[in-house]
């Protein structure tokens, strides 16, 4: 396994892979991995003949009052793990690497960036589109993979890919969970024991709302108060909690098929999210 920091290695790196007639397969991540990140790149490894994994934590997608600072990196262990499952490539830079002080030009995808995270967190997918347009052009893939966990990133980059016409097929990973429940995230790290346990709560109120829509898809609105509720009464403060059609993020019509119910909400100062995807 190699260790790109620059660039410029990881570009001449590809291009050369590309030239000789290999496929690539990137996985984007901001490092501290977990087994989330680690079935990505298990597909990675299924699909294309090298991967190449990218661990980045990028300061575009965190608002000044967000944790970049204090989000959790951990290199020595990401590249272990990324050995351990047969990566050829991990690139990580440094931010100065990665951005000129002067950069000032940005991707921006806008209509599904819009709601959910991108209400509470209105630069998030700007930082998300620009970086993973950066990637892609250092890391030339064929393939890349990313989670379900972030289900809205990866509808934003799914449209990003098709209006912009990168030639990358995007594939889907399913969502990791712990064997409680809690989708595995970086930020879990925050968590205290007692936060963890309580948070628990998100991923029992999307299961409580899918079960209710399903039963009576007439009555969402209910469904979706009565998870709020349950993710108050855990404690927890609600960012949101919404079903949308899954192709529009709109809320659903006669027409929709597949629904998302996603949550995000704080516990302590973590702000976690989940979600649940299920056929009408
Ligand atoms: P990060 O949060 O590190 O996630 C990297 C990838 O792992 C994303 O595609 C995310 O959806 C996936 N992932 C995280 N937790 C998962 C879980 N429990 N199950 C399945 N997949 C999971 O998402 C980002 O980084 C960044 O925004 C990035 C795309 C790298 C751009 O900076």
């Amino acid at each position: 396994m190699t260790v790109f920091k620059t660039k410029k290695e990881l570009q001449k790196f590809a291009l050369e892979t590309r030239r000789s007639g290999r496929t690539i397969a990137l996985v984007p991540t901001m490092g501290f991995l977990h087994k989330g990140h680690m079935s990505l790149i298990d597909i990675a490894r299924a699909k294309a003949d090298v991967v190449i994994v990218s661990v980045f934590v990028n300061p575009t997608q965190f608002a000044p009052n967000e944790d970049f600072d204090s989000y959790p990196r951990d290199f020595e262990r990401d590249a272990k793990m990324c050995e351990e499952h047969k990566v050829d490539v991990v690139f990580a830079p440094e931010p100065s690497e990665m951005y000129d002080a002067d950069a000032s030009t940005f991707v921006n995808e806008m209509m599904l960036s819009r709601p959910l995270c991108g209400a509470s967190r209105p630069t998030f997918f700007r930082g998300v589109t620009t970086v993973v347009t950066k990637l892609f052009h250092l890391a030339q893939p064929d393939f890349a993979v990313f989670g379900e966990k972030d289900a809205q990133q990866l509808l934003v980059i799914k449209r990003m890919v098709r209006d912009l016409d990168f030639p990358i097929e995007i594939i889907n990973g399913k969502l990791i969970r712990d064997e409680d429940g809690l989708a595995t995230s970086s930020r879990n790290r925050y968590l205290s024991q007692d936060e963890r346990q309580r948070a628990l709560a998100i991923h029992q109120s999307l299961l409580g709302a899918k079960a209710a829509i399903i039963a009576d898809p007439g009555k969402i609105d209910v469904a979706l108060h009565n998870a709020k509720a349950v993710i108050t009464a855990a404690g927890g403060r609600v960012d949101y909690v919404s079903a949308l059609d899954t192709e529009t993020l709109e809320a659903p019509t006669k027409k929709t098929r597949r629904l998302i119910v996603a949550a995000a909400a704080f516990f302590g100062t973590t702000r976690l999210i989940d979600n649940e995807m299920f056929d009408l």
